[in-house]
């Protein structure tokens, strides 16, 4: 987890810069402190940060952990429970499992304009294997299959803004990305004044959908189809000097950074593309961006999997491009 570690301390330092004023913050599941101690202790945003977490031998190393800092306050407790020192400007929920249970309490605490960034592990339900769990969970109806962990991301973020809309709010995703082992989504909440008039919020059903092939039984979601990510943001992540692994961080931040150029909903992939297509060998990804921004579509590589290319063309045109530079020149 160093990377995402690293990103969250890269996204406090520009959430930071971008508010201009010191930020408050709690991290709800805290565990010993290494994401909440390095957040506050790299990215220098922060002026006020809590900490809870319930187990007995975690809390004890977090307060030794946290003793030398000290805008940081410590408390053992649930983290479920509401709270009456808020508001905080920053909420991060990074728990095993379903960030789910802890989201009233994350909503209840956060100041108006405040990031959530919550991490989900539960890529069994999200990423359709559960498929009844997923619905329970999270009211929704999974993608599975290579394509099942960005459904599930964006389950997640349709969720949220669920969530949100109860209360009046909405969210707008700054960065949510799918990890190895989970997916993590930061996104603003934003008042009832500032809410676009519709949230880009709704099902895939595979007979009307003309993206990548997500499977044939849906409908699918309700899913985010909105933007993951924040172009100016995304533009302003560093990779922190503190890094213990910059060249892998640094990866990431200029995969997403082409990444905001084509920010649709799901990817192709050419190793797929060839075999549904029966094409010898997979034409290579820079010779289909060139050829899909020749024909006037965005077209850009993925961080959701090194093979993959996201693009605002339609299958068809796709295919046809797949086979045309599979006969060569
Ligand atoms: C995945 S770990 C957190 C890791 C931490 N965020 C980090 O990056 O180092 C999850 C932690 O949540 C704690 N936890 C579980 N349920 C909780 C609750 N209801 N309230 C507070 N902490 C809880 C667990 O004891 C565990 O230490």
């Amino acid at each position: 987890m160093a990377s995402d570690r690293d990103v969250a301390v890269a996204f406090a330092s520009a959430w930071g810069r971008r508010v201009g004023r010191p930020l408050s913050g709690w991290e709800v599941t805290a565990a010993t402190g290494v994401r909440g101690l390095r957040l506050v202790n790299e990215s220098g945003a922060f002026a006020r940060f809590l900490l809870t977490e319930a187990s007995d031998e975690a809390a004890a190393a977090l307060r030794a952990n946290a003793v030398r800092w000290p805008m940081v306050a410590v408390e053992q407790r649930d983290a479920r429970e509401p709270r009456s020192d808020g508001p905080f400007d920053y909420v991060d929920i990074d728990p095993y499992g379903s960030p789910v249970p802890f989201v009233p309490a994350a909503f209840a605490a956060l100041r108006p304009g405040g990031v959530i960034a919550a991490t989900a592990t539960d890529l069994m339900v999200l990423a359709g294997v559960q498929k009844g769990a997923c619905e329970r969970r999270y009211g929704a109806r999974p993608v599975r299959g290579r394509l099942g962990p960005e459904g599930g991301l964006r389950i997640l973020l349709a969720y949220l803004s669920g969530e949100a809309r109860t209360r009046g709010l909405a969210v707008r995703p700054l960065l949510a990305y799918v990890g190895e082992h989970h997916l993590r989504a930061f996104v603003q909440v934003v008042g009832g004044s500032e809410r676009d008039s519709r949230d880009p919020i709704g099902e895939i059903d595979p007979h009307d959908w003309s993206g990548p092939s997500v499977g044939d039984r849906g409908p699918y979601g309700p899913l985010w189809l909105g933007p993951l990510f924040d172009p100016e943001l995304v533009g302003s992540l560093r990779v922190p000097s503190t890094s213990a692994v910059p060249d892998e961080t640094g990866h990431l931040l200029s995969t997403w950074r082409d990444e905001v150029s084509a920010d649709v909903p799901f990817y192709f992939e050419a190793n797929r593309l060839a075999s549904v297509l029966a094409l010898s060998t997979p034409p290579p990804i820079a010779a289909f961006l060139e050829e899909l921004r020749r024909a006037g579509y965005r077209a850009a590589r993925t961080h959701a999997r090194p093979e993959g290319f996201r693009t605002d063309a339609p299958r068809p045109v796709v295919e046809s491009i797949a086979r045309a530079l599979a006969r060569g020149p």
